[in-house]
């Protein structure tokens, strides 16, 4: 069985004040959680903040990118010794928004990700299709080019760490959520590339999040497919409410 995660994705959002005031609530209500993980990304500028308000909660913090380097010159950048010495157990890598504003490459990711894991950090490997893609067939070729590239040069041993967020491009804060279906078809094909890259043992452990504009009104089908073990969330995890619905999906 695999664990899910439920992972809030602030993005440029919420100032520190505002962050405390959202750990809090997220704190206080999600005390009671010990069968799911919960994770949270706020702004650089507000991780240790954050850190202390949810330490003693089930929430964890991660940041939402990081540089492949420990400490140097690298004009601000941020590594993921970095974001640990901040109170960080996870890192989102390779977002769409990264790939597509910053020109990020699987390459750059893959080197975010091997630094990631020396740290002592848990992965979260955004991949996804633009709408272009998935209207020229294109989804399972783009999936598998960004999964081979991200994931590479990893042991087996080293994916017990890494967690794969599935976000089509055009469903992230479009309000178009990929059908539950067209998600599990994804998932299900990540799955078999995992297993291509590894061994069986891997692609059944291995967890994948699915994320696109995930909201408590469809969080409960897309939880109840086989290959989805959680979310990505976005606009919907800046609302406390809406993300604690997300986090309590029934399933
Ligand atoms: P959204 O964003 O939930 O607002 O669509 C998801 C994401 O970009 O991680």
């Amino acid at each position: 069985m695999r664990r899910p995660i439920i992972a809030g994705n602030w993005k440029l959002n919420l100032t520190i004040a505002e962050s405390r005031q959202l750990a809090q609530q997220l704190a206080d209500s999600l005390a009671d959680i010990t069968d799911r993980d919960v994770v949270i990304a706020p702004v650089f500028t507000a991780l240790t903040t954050v850190a202390g308000v949810i330490e003693k909660s089930p929430v964890q913090l991660a940041g939402q990118n990081c540089y492949p380097q420990i400490t140097g010159a690298f004009t601000g950048e941020i590594s993921p010794e970095f974001l640990a010495d901040a109170g960080c157990t996870h890192v989102i890598l390779g977002h769409s928004e990264r790939r597509q504003l910053l020109g990020e490459t699987d390459d750059f990711i893959n080197q975010k990700l091997l630094k990631t894991l020396e740290a002592g950090l848990n992965p979260i490997l955004c991949i996804g299709e633009t709408l272009q893609e998935r209207e020229a067939g294109q989804t399972l070729k783009v999936l598998d080019r960004q999964i081979k590239g991200g994931l590479a040069n990893l042991t087996a041993e080293q994916m017990a760490d890494i967690v794969i967020a599935y976000e089509p491009i055009w469903a992230i804060g479009t309000g178009k959520t990929a059908t539950a279906e067209q998600a599990q078809q994804a998932h299900s094909f990540i799955r078999e590339v995992v297993l291509q890259l590894f061994n069986p043992e891997v692609a059944e452990n291995t967890r994948i999040l699915y994320g696109g504009s995930v909201k408590p009104n469809n969080v409960d089908g897309l939880m109840a497919e086989e290959d989805i073990d959680g979310a990505l969330v976005g606009g919907a995890s800046l609302k406390a409410e809406d993300f604690i619905r997300i986090v309590r999906f029934a399933g």
